[in-house]
This record gives structure tokens, sequence and C-alpha cells, in this order.
């Protein structure tokens, strides 16, 4: 018998990530202890399972777009196609319709699982093209004059910082649907990567761009791109390049084979940075979104 239930231990949050890492194996998957951080009242993250053998795990919450909630079922692949994602969806719309938003947004990978979102109300709005880095032997960059380099490792203090200076303005000039937002908590939880890999650029003291990686602990061959921002009155003069090389060398220097990178269709300077850099296009997500007040 089929049975849905809420996640509420580390071994069912476990089971959570065993879903994503099988049906998304391309990407990192946040670790129970980085789940339970990101954890709100607004939280809802549902187990399928049939006669205790995993089928598949849902999820909704607040987005970080403002007036959205976001909604995430998965089906392993040998289950689909048997109505399960169409229960497991009702029970994620019913609550997110509960947080008071205006859109209900998911996200897919696949054709297919674009068509079971259309199937269900929702159009595309957005795509998100994956980059890939591999990486081989990578020179470290010559220091800049015009700036000095140095890591949340060695300046922890930087981070909140950070947040001010620089997250705030990327938020807004990101090419998103709908102006994104991150409270300073979920900035100092979910958006720190891996503190010796995140390099920030100061100039008179003062943060004015930032690049890093997000560690995978399953896959520790690999790393995702952290946020790189530059300040706006900095943009256009190579910190971000600079930046990045800089990853790049740390991947090296680390044993990473590749890094990769999620960016908006809309952010053509960021594609053409990272393609500059020697990055491959090797995915595209597609964002779904369906107005509540059509439920
Ligand atoms: C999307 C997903 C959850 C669908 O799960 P599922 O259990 O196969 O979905 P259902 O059986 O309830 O499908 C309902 C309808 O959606 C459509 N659909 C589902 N998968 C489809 C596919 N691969 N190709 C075309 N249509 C599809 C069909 O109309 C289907 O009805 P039918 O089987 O009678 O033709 C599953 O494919 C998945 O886990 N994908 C990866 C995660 C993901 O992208 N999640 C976000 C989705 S919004």
């Amino acid at each position: 018998m089929l049975t849905m239930r809420k996640a509420a231990t580390d071994e069912d949050f476990d089971l959570v990530r065993q879903v994503r890492m099988a049906i998304m194996p391309y990407e990192r998957a946040p670790s129970v202890a980085e789940m339970r951080a990101a954890w709100t009242r607004d939280s809802l993250v549902l187990l399928v399972e049939e006669d205790g053998k995993l089928v598949g795990s849902g999820a909704a919450d607040r987005s970080s777009i403002s007036g959205a909630a976001t909604v995430t079922p998965r089906v392993l692949p040998e289950f689909r196609r048997q109505g399960v994602g169409t229960r497991l969806l009702a029970h994620l719309w019913a609550h997110a319709a509960t947080l008071g938003v205006a859109h209900v947004i998911a996200h897919t990978d696949d054709e297919g699982s674009r068509a079971f979102a259309e199937r269900h109300g929702f159009t595309e709005v957005d795509r998100q093209v994956e980059q890939v880095r591999a990486i081989g032997a990578e020179p470290s960059p010559p220091p800049r004059t015009d700036v000095e380099v140095v890591t949340i490792a060695q300046r922890p203090d930087l981070w909140d910082v950070i947040y001010e200076g620089l997250a705030v303005q990327a938020f807004q000039d990101m090419a998103l649907i709908a102006p994104m937002q991150a409270t300073i908590a979920e900035w100092r939880t979910s958006w720190i990567g891996d503190p010796a890999a995140m390099f920030v650029a100061l100039a008179d003291g003062e943060p004015v761009g930032m690049a890093g990686l997000i560690a995978d602990y399953d896959n520790p061959h690999r790393a995702e791109n952290a946020l790189t921002v530059v300040r706006r009155d900095w943009r256009g003069r190579g910190v971000a390049a600079h930046l990045k090389r800089l990853t790049l060398a740390h991947a090296a220097a680390t044993g990473l084979t590749e890094v990769y990178t999620w960016t908006q269709r809309g952010n053509a300077d960021m594609r053409r940075l990272n393609e500059h850099l020697g990055y491959a296009t090797r995915l595209q997500s597609f964002t779904m979104r369906r107005p509540v007040a059509e439920s």
C-alpha cells in the first residue's frame, strides 16, 4: 500500500536525500544538517513509500522569490506514470496555498517532468542553464594591484558585511522572474560555502567582489560555484574573472575534477564569463509557475 508521511527524523531526511541523489545525480544534495538549518515553520517535507519501500519524496516551502512558494514532487523512475506524482503534488499544492502566496513555482530538469507540470497547470517562466568546467592544471592568476583577496576562512567577519554590501545588490540584479530575498539568517546557513574556498576582493578594506565553491561531500571530486557577485561600481573590470580563476586554482589544488554552476537564462553576462573561463553547457532546467488564484 502507498503511504505518505511527513519527514521528521534524521533517517527520514536521509531518505529524502536518497531520492534527490537518484533523480539528480549531477548536482550536490544538501546534507541532513543543511536541510534542518533551512527548515522553517512554512516547510513541509513528505516521504512516499510502498510497503516500506522508498517511492519518492516531496517538499513545499516559501520561495526565495518574493510572493511565491515552491513545490518539489519527486518520484523514483521505476514508480512513474502510476499517478504518484499527481497525489504528491496535490498535498504539496494544498500546503503551498496556505502560505499566502500569489504563485507556486516548480523546477523541472527534463521534458517528461515539464510535461507533468504543464498537465497540472504550470507554465514556463524562466530557464536555468547548467555550465560545467572540467578541472585540469589551473594556474593561480597573478595578483592584482587594485584589490586584495582574502578568504572567508581568513576573515569570517566579512560574511555579514558581504550580505549588506554585495549580496543584497546581487539579489536585486539577478535576472529572475521576481525579486529574490534571503534573510541574513539564511545567508549565514544556506549561502556560505567552503570558507577556505570563498574568495573576497577588498578595495580599501571593503568587499567589492566574491566568488567561491560549495563542497559536495557525497561526491568529493566536484563542487558547485557559490554566488558570484561584484559590487555595481566595480563591474566590468575583470574582478569576477579574477576571483573565479582563484576558485578554479583552489579546485585543482584540492583535487577536484569538476566545478559546475547554474545561471538564469537572462543573465548573459555571467554565462559569457563562464564560457570565457572554459565552462561548457550541460543541462537546462525549466522554472514553471502557476497562480494560486486558479486553484
Ligand atoms: C514529475 C514527476 C514527479 C511525475 O511523477 P509521476 O508519478 O510519474 O506522475 P503521474 O503518474 O502522476 O503523471 C501524471 C500525468 O503527468 C504527465 N506526465 C508525467 N510524466 C510524463 C512524461 N515523462 N512524459 C509526458 N507526460 C508525463 C502525464 O499526463 C501523466 O498522466 P498519464 O500517465 O496518464 O499520461 C516525476 O517525473 C519526477 O520525479 N520527475 C523529477 C522531479 C521533478 O522534476 N519534479 C518537479 C515536477 S513539477
